[in-house]
């Protein structure tokens, strides 16, 4: 449905130019739960707004690489088709909904007016009455008591979990293919996070729209998540399904996110450790694995070239040194190796 080939974006600034995507692939399905996860500063938000293409074309610059939705590459739209695209194909919610909400317009309005400009299915138009209708079932849909009272009332008198609702319920209301959800739960304490990822669940089962999930923490998404990309230093340093990236982690910056998320498995005595240090600067980044400076396996390689990506299976892939083969011992000669 979508897939990143080799995607590069730069920012133009007053102290450099920044890197901020020097190659990402990545892919959704249809139907997909994709959790896209990393530390801050790693691209993730670059990646979400460059498939929405949200940011000014003064300030960013696609060096290179496709953005292709069903077949269609993004990057070669203009405005107007991809203005089409934003309101009935793909939505996007935000890490703090009182930036998208309009603090001066009733909650019920701003819903039927997204459901009044994307129109009903296949673009028809729809009436107030419809899109009022529709409105208040939205919120219902959303877990919202008494829909109808919610409708008049302005957004501060919501607490921060219904506003992500409320947000929820508007980027749902056009029935998009794709929903790319930018940190929904960040700013949300943990029970509350909790509620709001059993919604998407639920709401993804029912509607079938693909969910792109993008999170710092790994152990929020473990129950959601059907695949994961894991981001680092502006790349996708590992893809694959949820089971692989959880039980069969091959990035050793993987291995440190797992090691640094709470599980019920983990012995008693094993503390939790964060892993020592940052994620790279961008501006003038290191020429080599970005995860180079942190990384305990790190070889003379990895301070020289930008690891490719090595397939770990049908659906897994990595983009570390370590799984290259040209580097080890070719099957041929283990033989010889036995003997010596
Ligand atoms: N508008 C911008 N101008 C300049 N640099 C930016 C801008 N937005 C993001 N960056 C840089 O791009 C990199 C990736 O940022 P981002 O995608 O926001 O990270 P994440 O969402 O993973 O925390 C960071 O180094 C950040 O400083
Ligand atoms: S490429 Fe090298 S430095 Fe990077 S994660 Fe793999 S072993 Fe570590
Ligand atoms: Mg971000």
């Amino acid at each position: 449905m979508l897939t990143l080939k080799d995607l590069r974006v730069s920012f133009h600034t007053y102290a450099g130019e920044v890197e901020a995507l020097r190659g990402v692939n990545l892919h959704v399905d249809e139907g997909d739960v994709l959790a896209v996860v990393g530390e801050s500063g790693c691209g993730k938000t670059v990646t979400a707004q460059s498939v929405m293409q949200l940011y000014p074309r003064e300030v960013i610059d696609y060096k290179s690489g496709e953005i292709i939705y069903k077949g269609q590459n993004l990057l070669a739209l203009s405005e107007k088709e991809m203005q089409r695209v934003r309101g009935r194909d793909i939505s996007m919610i935000f890490q703090d909904p009182m930036t998208s909400l309009n603090p001066t317009v009733t909650v019920g309005k701003q819903i039927t007016e997204a459901i009044l400009k994307s129109g009903g299915k296949n673009g028809a138009r729809v009436d107030k009455a419809r899109a009022e209708a529709r409105a208040v079932e939205m919120l219902r849909n959303v877990g919202l008591a008494d829909p109808e009272t919610r409708m008049k009332q302005y957004p501060h008198s919501f607490s921060g979990g219904m506003r992500q609702r409320v947000m929820i319920a508007i980027a749902m209301s056009c029935m998009p293919e794709l929903l790319i959800a930018d940190e929904p739960t960040t700013a949300l304490d943990v029970t509350v996070q909790a509620q709001i990822l059993d919604l998407m669940k639920q709401l993804q089962a029912q509607s079938g729209t693909a969910i792109i999930i993008i999170t710092h923490n790994m152990g929020v998404v473990a129950n959601i998540a059907k695949n994961v990309a894991i981001m680092y230093g502006g790349i996708v340093v590992e893809h694959g399904t949820a089971s692989d990236v959880f039980y069969r982690p091959r990035h050793p910056y993987t291995w440190g996110l797992l090691k640094s998320i709470f599980r019920l498995n983990k012995p008693k005595d094993e503390p939790l450790t964060p892993i020592d240090g940052a994620p790279p600067e961008l501006i003038n980044p290191p020429p080599g694995c970005p995860f180079a400076e942190r990384c305990e396996y790190a070889m003379n390689i990895c301070l020289r070239g930008m690891p490719g990506e090595f397939s770990q299976g049908e659906r897994h892939s990595c983009r570390c040194w370590l799984y290259d083969r040209a580097s080890l011992v070719k099957p041929a000669e283990w033989e010889e190796y036995r003997y010596a």
